[in-house]
């Protein structure tokens, strides 16, 4: 990952921020990353909305859930509608699997760490792109609506065309790679589509979570152990939160729509192969055609 030094913004500590007023959906908030981002918006005055599967956060002050199972085209679309778009603030994507070792496909006939990882929020994007942030007050207008995609952007992925459902042949790597690079597609094909808000992708490096869980097996040995490895040599969810806060409401950030930050916060290059913009339109035209093809 190569480091774009033409973009900056100043870290600030986060607990110095207040976040009163602010409105914030964090898809995937309820587990592993996007829970500590929740939490740790929250915890400043921000009111979360997190959409998941299992809420472990009952209670806790601002944090309302929004239940969904978002392996399911129709559970976006239906989220997306459920959601304040036109009121929101910030929304962030942190939804996500790893590929199984053999093919699993959902009850929509799509491949699931495609659904999951990267389709649903295209399903969501689109829903809220339009209604992003249209009726906010005065005060909190001045930044527009931003949203942030985590994934594992300007890694150089670009994604293999022509069979994104894996129905010819499966190997899990291609398939998450296929999500990471749809993923980065996403921020800058949204920075273009939806002016009036700013997107961003979000690399977060390696960190200890449950995301690796599908390819090991969850509660397995290969998995505690792969985890326990990546916990002793990098930070823990809420550190990363503590360091991400800052950025997700920075206002040094505004005129950057389409930028990518890596796990220090510092932006990144995206994926030099990225820069085709008639390779992003392939991607998304196949990756709607699944889509529609979920309709049934
Ligand atoms: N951790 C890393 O090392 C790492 C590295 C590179 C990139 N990333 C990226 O960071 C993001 C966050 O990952 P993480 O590490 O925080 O993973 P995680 O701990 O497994 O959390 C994933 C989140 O996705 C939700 N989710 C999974 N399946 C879902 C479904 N069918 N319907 C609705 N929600 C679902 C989970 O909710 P429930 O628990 O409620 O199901 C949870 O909130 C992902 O985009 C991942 O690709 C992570």
């Amino acid at each position: 990952m190569k480091k774009d030094r033409s973009i900056t913004w100043q870290h600030v500590d986060a607990a110095s921020l207040d976040l009163k007023g602010w409105k914030v959906a964090v898809v995937g908030g309820t587990g592993g990353l996007g829970r500590a981002l929740s939490k740790s918006l929250a915890a400043r005055g921000a009111s979360v909305t997190v959409v998941g599967q299992t809420f472990r956060d009952a209670g806790a002050p601002g944090i309302d859930f929004e239940k969904a199972d978002l392996s399911l085209m129709h559970e976006a679309r239906r989220v997306a509608k459920a959601l304040p778009a036109e009121q929101l603030d910030l929304v962030v994507f942190t939804t996500g699997i790893f590929a199984a070792p053999r093919r699993q496909e959902t009850a929509e006939g799509i491949e699931r760490d495609m659904a999951v990882s990267y389709l649903s929020r295209l399903v969501l994007l689109r829903e809220l792109g339009p209604r992003l942030g249209k009726d906010r007050p005065m005060e909190r207008a001045k930044l527009k609506p931003r949203v942030f995609v985590m994934g594992f952007p300007g890694t150089g992925q670009a994604g293999t065309l022509g069979d994104l459902n894996a129905d010819k042949s499966y190997s899990a790597m291609t398939v998450h790679m296929n999500t990471v690079a749809g993923n980065e597609m996403l921020v800058l094909d949204a920075a273009k589509r939806y002016p009036h808000a700013t997107f961003f992708g979000l690399n977060p490096g390696l960190i200890k979570t449950n995301i690796r869980d599908n390819f090991f097996g969850k509660d397995s040995f290969k998995s505690r152990f792969m985890e326990s490895v990546i916990g002793i040599f990098t930070p823990s969810p809420e550190a990363y939160a503590e360091r991400i806060t800052p950025l997700l409401v920075s206002p040094d950030i505004e005129a950057h729509s389409g930028a990518m930050f890596n796990q220090k916060g510092f932006a990144i290059e995206p994926s030099p192969k990225l820069a085709d913009s008639a390779h992003i339109s392939k991607f998304l035209a196949e990756s709607e055609a699944l889509v529609v093809r979920a309709r049934g």
